[in-house]
């Protein structure tokens, strides 16, 4: 069965350009709850771990200084089949590609600054949440009745 939880992150181009409110609006219009959620700048060794799975790729190094350039919004989202729905919802990687209505169609300003990030399988959205909440952080939250 599909998990539903999903670790999303709004990236610093995003943030800059204040997108913040706008996408959040979409986030819960779409029938998630934000059950966490922080801003924090990681250093280029941070996001060096986070997108590890890239490491040798063409487009690494200019992620990860990206990633680290400004702040971010990270956010532990849920939902039922919260991995697959929000994937759908930001669209594809290359706005270009991106379908209309997308977060990343609306907001995205190119494949690397492609506005925000969702985790793409159940086994990352549990390995996502964990390297920027702890536990805690968004369990306490979901069982005070946000949900
Ligand atoms: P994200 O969902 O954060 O996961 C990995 C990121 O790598 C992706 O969004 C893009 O920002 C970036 N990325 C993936 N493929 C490419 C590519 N072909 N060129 C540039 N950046 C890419």
């Amino acid at each position: 069965m599909a998990g539903n939880k999903t670790l999303a992150i709004i990236k610093p181009g995003a943030v800059r350009n204040k997108h913040i409110g706008h996408i959040l609006s979409k986030i819960e219009e779409n029938g998630y709850t934000i059950a966490a959620i922080k801003t924090i700048q990681l250093r280029l060794e941070d996001a060096a771990e986070f997108y590890a799975v890239h490491q040798g790729k063409p487009f690494y190094q200019e992620l990860i200084e990206f990633m680290s350039s400004g702040p971010i919004i990270a956010m532990v989202l849920l939902k039922d089949n919260a991995v697959e729905d929000f994937r759908a919802l930001i669209g594809a990687t290359d706005p270009e590609k991106a379908a209309e209505g997308t977060i990343r169609r609306m907001f995205a300003t190119s494949k690397t600054a492609n506005a925000i990030h969702g985790s793409d399988s159940d086994e990352n959205a549990e390995r996502e949440s964990s390297f920027f909440f702890s536990r805690q952080e968004w369990l306490r939250k979901t069982q005070v009745g946000l949900d």
